[in-house]
C-alpha cells in the first residue's frame, strides 16, 4: 500500500508536488490513520508563512526528508485503520492536526476516554495544543453528521472566542470601539459575533472593497469600512485594533491615523504579500496573540472542565450562525468538497490566491473513495 502526500515548497508556496511512498511498518504503540477530510482556509496559509519560526513544518516531515519541501498541517478527521496500541482499536475516529496526506502514523500517549497526545519523537517539544487529538466518540464538540462544517469552523472559532475574551479583558477599563481587519474571514467574523453579543461597544469591520457587501450582510459588524477608506474614520474614538490581515502598511496607516488607539493585537496574516510593519509605528506596541498560550492561561485559571464547557457553548452559537438558513434559504457557509490529489492541489492554490467567495469553506481529502 502507498501513502499520497501533497508537498509545498517552503520558499515558494505556489509550487506543489504530489508524492507517493510506501507505508512504513508500525512500531509497538503506534496507530495508522486514514486522513478522511480536512479543511483548507487562509489559516493554513499562515502555517506556511510562519512555517520556520513557529515550527509548523516540523509536525509532519515528508516521507523522504527534504529541505525544500514540507507537508502543511491542516485540521481534520481521521480513522484508525491499523493499530498496535491497546486503547485505540481499528475504526476509532479522531479529530486534530493532520498532514496533507492520505495517512498518518501517530504514537498515542497520555490516552484517556476523551483524547490523547501524539508521542512521536519528532513532535517532542512542539506545542501540546497541536499534539492533542480528540477521540470523537466522547468529544463534546463532535457530531458525526457535521464533520465538514466542524473541520472548517472548529480551529478558527476557538481563536475567535479566545480573541473576543482577550478584547473584553483589554477593554474592561472603559467602552472601546473594536476594529477588525480581514473582516470577511471566518475567524474575524466569529470574533465580531462574540463581541456584539457582549455588547460593550461598536464593532467595525475593515475589509477589501470587494468584500464590503459580504461583511455588511453578515450583520455582526456595526459598520464596515474598506481598506482604502480607513483614513476617513473618526480619529478620537477610543479603539482596539484586532488584526487578522497582518498587512504592514494598513497597520502603519491605522497607528498613525487613530489618536485614541488603546491596544493593537496581531492575530492573523491573511495578506501574505504585505506582511510586517514597514517602519516605526506610533501608538501602542503590537501584542502578538498566541492561541496555544491563551488556552494554557485560561485552562489554568478556569480549570479544564470549565474551559471546555464555555468553549462548547460558544462554539455552538458560532456554528449555528454559519449553518442556519438565511433569508434567501442558503446558509452563510457553503461547503465545497475536493477529493483526490489534483482537486486538493487546486483547492490549496485557490486558498493561497485568496481572491474567492468568502462564503466558501473548502473541505478536502487525498483519499478517493
Ligand atoms: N493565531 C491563531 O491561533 C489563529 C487561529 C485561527 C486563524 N488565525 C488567523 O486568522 C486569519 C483568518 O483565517 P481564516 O481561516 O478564518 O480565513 P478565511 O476565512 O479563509 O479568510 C478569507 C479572507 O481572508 C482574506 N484573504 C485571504 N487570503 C488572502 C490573500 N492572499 N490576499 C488578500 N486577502 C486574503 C480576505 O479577507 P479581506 O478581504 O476581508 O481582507 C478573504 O476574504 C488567518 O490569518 C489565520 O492565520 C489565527
Amino acid at each position: 500500500m502507498t501513502v499520497t502526500e501533497l508537498h509545498v515548497d517552503k520558499r515558494n508556496f505556489a509550487s506543489t508536488r504530489v508524492q507517493t511512498r510506501a507505508r512504513t511498518a508500525l512500531a509497538p504503540g503506534q496507530v495508522r490513520l486514514r486522513v478522511d477530510l480536512f479543511a483548507l482556509t487562509a489559516n493554513n496559509i499562515t502555517y506556511a508563512a510562519l512555517g520556520d519560526e513557529a515550527h509548523y513544518w516540523k509536525y509532519f516531515p515528508p516521507g523522504n526528508a527534504s529541505v525544500q519541501w514540507g507537508v502543511l498541517p491542516v485540521w481534520g478527521f481521521a480513522s484508525v485503520i491499523e493499530s498496535r496500541h491497546p486503547q485505540l482499536p481499528d475504526g476509532e475516529r479522531v479529530y486534530g492536526f493532520m498532514p496533507m496526506s492520505s495517512e498518518v502514523v501517530l504514537e498515542p500517549a497520555r490516552v484517556n476516554a476523551l483524547a490523547f497526545f501524539d508521542g512521536m519523537g519528532h513532535r517532542t517539544g512542539l506545542h501540546p495544543v497541536y499534539n492533542h487529538y480528540a477521540r470523537c466518540e466522547r468529544d463534546p464538540l463532535h457530531a458525526p453528521d457535521t464533520e465538514d462544517v466542524q473541520a472548517v469552523l472548529r480551529p478558527l472559532f476557538i481563536t475567535s472566542w479566545l480573541v473576543s475574551d482577550l478584547v473584553e479583558e483589554r477593554r474592561s477599563g472603559g467602552a472601546c470601539q473594536v476594529l477588525i481587519s480581514s473582516a470577511s474571514s471566518k475567524t474575524a467574523y466569529g470574533t465580531a459575533l462574540q463581541l456584539r453579543a457582549a455588547g460593550d461597544g461598536a464593532v467595525v469591520g475593515l475589509t477589501s472593497r470587494g468584500n464590503v457587501a459580504f461583511c455588511e450582510r453578515l450583520g455582526c459588524y456595526d459598520r464596515v469600512v474598506a481598506y482604502d477608506e480607513v483614513n476617513n474614520m473618526d480619529r478620537d474614538t477610543p479603539c482596539i485594533y484586532v488584526d487578522y490581515s497582518g498587512n504592514g502598511p494598513l497597520r502603519m496607516a491605522l497607528h498613525s491615523h487613530l489618536r485614541a488607539l488603546r491596544h493593537s493585537l496581531a492575530i492573523g496574516y491573511t495578506h501574505v504579500g504585505r506582511l510586517g510593519p514597514p517602519g516605526h509605528l506610533s501608538g501602542p506596541p503590537v501584542q502578538v496573540f498566541s492561541a496555544p498560550d491563551r488556552i494554557r492561561q485560561r485552562t489554568a485559571e478556569w480549570g479544564g472542565a470549565e474551559f471546555s464547557r464555555r468553549l462548547t457553548a460558544a462554539y455552538a452559537g458560532l456554528a449555528d450562525f454559519c449553518v442556519r438558513p438565511r433569508s434567501g434559504g442558503e446558509p452563510l457557509l457553503v461547503i465545497e468538497r475536493h477529493a483526490g490529489p489534483a482537486a486538493v492541489t487546486q483547492a490549496y492554490l485557490q486558498v493561497l490566491d485568496g481572491g474567492s467567495d468568502p462564503r466558501v469553506g473548502r473541505v478536502a481529502g487525498l483519499v478517493v473513495a
